[in-house]
């Protein structure tokens, strides 16, 4: 799977290398979490890197985008703008289904076919325009849809109700549509400093980490998580084992299996098999095919 990068500091190690090209990644945090700014640095990356950026926002305007992203220390911003590089479709105050059932397709329509990055920040108006959870299903799976045919898609989406639960009924449709979920955790602990954590939920075809990271918001460069402690184990010793011990062992397997599962065993690495007790793993896979 090709690997585009973040942009977000500290966080590629953790999808072993990125977010998976042409997919999409839902963001979810409670208010001040960072997913503006989530949103800006990825975007941002694309345009360092020659991609383009469209900015869809649904609630703020371009203004108060281009403004706390300028803040933030992000001065060329408006250079990306005025040589069409990023692009902002403003969709605050329109009717979301007739914006994504019409307008977003004549849009995507334009750029079909481009290796550009789209966020959509946040998507939690398109699940209040409607109470009916089959449309709700049915307008953010279409957009997704839509969204990807034109390069990778971030979504972000904000978390009501307990902290760090991830229980909001805003949030469960969209978890399960998206390819990879990030969650954004923030607790404020009295007399301290803000806690901020954050940790992937899934990454469909990618490892991942499944730790908790602390992160900060640092004016100039954004989110920056502390990846320290993943991956855990990099050597390939354990590995390594295993595939010898599986060349002696696994002969009696059928020749298709053993070429198939052989292949699978060398591209792990000693991180994958933390847990696991390699003999009674080559066990399991002998035992599952010895009455065939
Ligand atoms: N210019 C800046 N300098 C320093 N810290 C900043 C700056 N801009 C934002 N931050 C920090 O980042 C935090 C999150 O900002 P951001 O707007 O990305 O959050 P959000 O999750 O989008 O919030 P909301 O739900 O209100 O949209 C702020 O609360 C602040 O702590
Ligand atoms: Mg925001």
């Amino acid at each position: 799977m090709e690997k585009i990068k973040s942009g977000i500091y500290g966080l590629n190690p953790l999808l072993d290398g990125g977010i998976n090209i042409n997919s999409t990644t839902v963001v979810i945090g409670m208010t001040g979490a960072g997913k503006t700014t989530f949103s800006t640095q990825f975007i941002r990356r694309g345009l360092e890197s020659g991609q383009e950026g469209i900015f869809v926002s649904l609630d703020e305007n371009k203004e108060q985008i281009v403004k706390e992203a300028i803040e933030m220390g992000w001065t060329d911003i408006q250079n990306f703008i005025d040589e069409d590089k990023l692009v902002f479709i403003d969709a605050s105050g329109l009717e979301f289904s007739q914006f994504i059932k019409k307008e977003l397709p004549d849009f995507v329509g334009s750029w079909e076919g481009a290796n550009a990055r789209i966020a959509v920040d946040p998507l939690t108006p398109v699940i209040w325009s409607t109470p009916d959870r089959y449309e709700q299903r049915d307008l953010i799976g279409f957009m997704l849809k839509e969204t990807r045919k034109v390069g990778t898609v971030l979504c972000t989406l904000e978390e009501h109700g307990t902290e760090g639960k991830l229980v909001g009924n805003e949030t469960i449709i969209p978890m399960y549509l998206a390819d990879c979920v990030i969650h954004l955790r923030n607790r404020y602990i009295p007399d301290e400093k803000l806690e901020r954590k954050l940790k992937i939920v899934k990454a469909r075809s990618s490892r991942h980490s499944e730790l908790e990271h602390d992160y900060s918001i640092i004016k100039g460069l954004g989110l920056v998580v502390n990846a320290e402690g993943y991956p855990r184990v990099i050597e390939s010793e354990i590995v390594t084992k295993l595939a010898e011990q599986f060349g002696e062992r696994g002969r009696e397997l059928p020749k298709y299996v053993f070429d198939r599962i052989n292949v699978a065993f060398n591209d792990l690495r000693d991180h994958d098999l933390e847990n696991l007790n390699i003999d009674s793993l080559i066990e399991t896979v002998i035992n599952e095919y010895s009455e065939d």
